[in-house]
């Protein structure tokens, strides 16, 4: 193999060892996947602004997000299936991100469950939380989640509907796979991710099957998804839910600044501004777009981070700059996942610190603390 030098590598190593119906549900957005493309582009369009003979001989990265010490202002985002891009995914990447030093996000439509990844790593992670009709399991997730140790809970606001993923439709997602003909004869083209799964007893929704009334199985478990989102999420669920969680609170998926002053008002602790990597709402502006007029919004009366197209160093320093705080990333680590487990993934965070060091020195700076706008060209 060649040596790998960014992310996009580690996309195209994935796009070869993950199983088609898997790798599409990762690189993929809804409807035209316009909004998807444009979290990516718009960030490649912002120019840096090159400084020169300035002392860049020390720097630093480390930071905070809601109060917990970061080696760099990354975490990584809650991704449904993690462990169908690899065996074990997430308990992998959670590994991977304790060692690294950042946040590691657990989702609820994890393959391996909450108690798995707490009982396999050292480090608290985070817990996002997905709002269902059934309130009782709801109420059981939040105290698995307590009694497992979890450090902050992320409750994501834009998905109690899905969007369509055209490609999710034509590859009949599930997990695991169904043993149809085409299944069987691309699975038969990735040898090591079979024999990964054949060694792991996670295969299924670990959160929900067994926990959930009624789902022991993934027939049932689709239909479930489908009825179970609850639609009607409001303001005050978020209340309530802060209330039983009793800990730090992060609310995913804030585009516009009205919703960004009821999320402050809400008394959480950061807000991610997010279009769910453009898997949800089509058509809406990219996420460093949305940004500047957010963070503005709010002031210091919340933190702000930013979800959506960051792949590298350069993403993220682009992030600070428009008033993320801190960033999430998804497809950046699964990429790394799927292409190389565990390893993968720290070999994708490793590429974004050094790009995002050498990129900081470049301009100017040594404390990413104090990097603004200034190092934005025309901002
Ligand atoms: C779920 O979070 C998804 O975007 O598929």
């Amino acid at each position: 193999m060649s040596v790998i030098t960014c992310n996009e590598d580690l996309r195209v190593l994935a796009r070869r060892r993950v199983p088609r119906m898997f790798y599409d549900y990762v690189d993929s957005g809804s409807w035209t996947e316009g909004t998807y493309r444009a979290n990516e582009n718009e960030l490649k369009r912002l120019k840096l602004r090159q400084r020169v003979a300035l002392d860049i001989e020390r720097r630093s990265l480390r930071t905070q997000m809601i109060g917990q010490d970061v080696a760099m202002p990354v975490a990584i985002a809650p991704t449904g299936l993690t462990g169908m891009q690899h065996a074990d995914g997430e308990i992998l990447a959670a590994r991977a991100a304790e060692k690294f030093g950042i946040p590691f996000t657990l989702s609820t439509m994890s393959i391996c469950s909450i108690e798995d990844v707490a009982a396999q790593t050292h480090a608290p992670f985070w817990f996002q939380l997905y709002v269902m009709r059934d309130r009782d399991f709801i109420e059981r997730l939040i105290d698995r989640a307590k009694l497992a140790g979890c450090s902050a809970l992320m409750l994501t606001l834009d998905l109690q509907i899905l969007g369509q993923r055209h490609k999710d439709l034509k590859n009949g997602l599930s997990a695991p796979p169904r043993p149809t003909l085409r299944n069987l004869l691309n699975l038969a083209t990735k040898p090591r991710w079979c024999l990964g799964m054949l060694g792991t007893r996670r295969r299924t929704f670990g959160n929900i099957v067994g926990h959930a009334r009624g789902v022991d199985d993934m027939d049932s478990l689709s239909a479930w998804t489908a009825e179970q989102f609850d639609p009607r999420l409001s303001w005050s669920d978020v209340e309530w839910i802060k209330r039983r969680w009793g800990g730090k609170l992060i609310l995913k998926g804030i585009m516009d600044p009205a919703d960004a002053r009821l999320a402050a008002d809400s008394g959480a602790d950061a807000l991610v501004v997010s279009n769910h990597g453009g898997r949800q709402l089509d058509g809406a502006p990219s996420s460093i777009e949305a940004l500047p007029a957010v963070a503005d919004a709010v002031g210091s009366r919340i933190e702000v981070w930013m979800d959506g197209g960051i792949r590298s160093g350069q993403d993220v320093l682009k992030a600070v700059a428009r008033g993320a705080r801190g960033t999430l990333i998804g497809r950046a680590f699964l990429y790394g996942l799927g292409a190389l487990g565990e390893a993968g993934v720290t070999k994708s965070l490793e590429l974004i610190r050094n790009e995002l060091d050498l990129s900081m020195a470049f301009c100017g700076h040594t404390d990413i603390r104090a990097v603004d706008g200034a190092v934005l060209i025309g901002a």
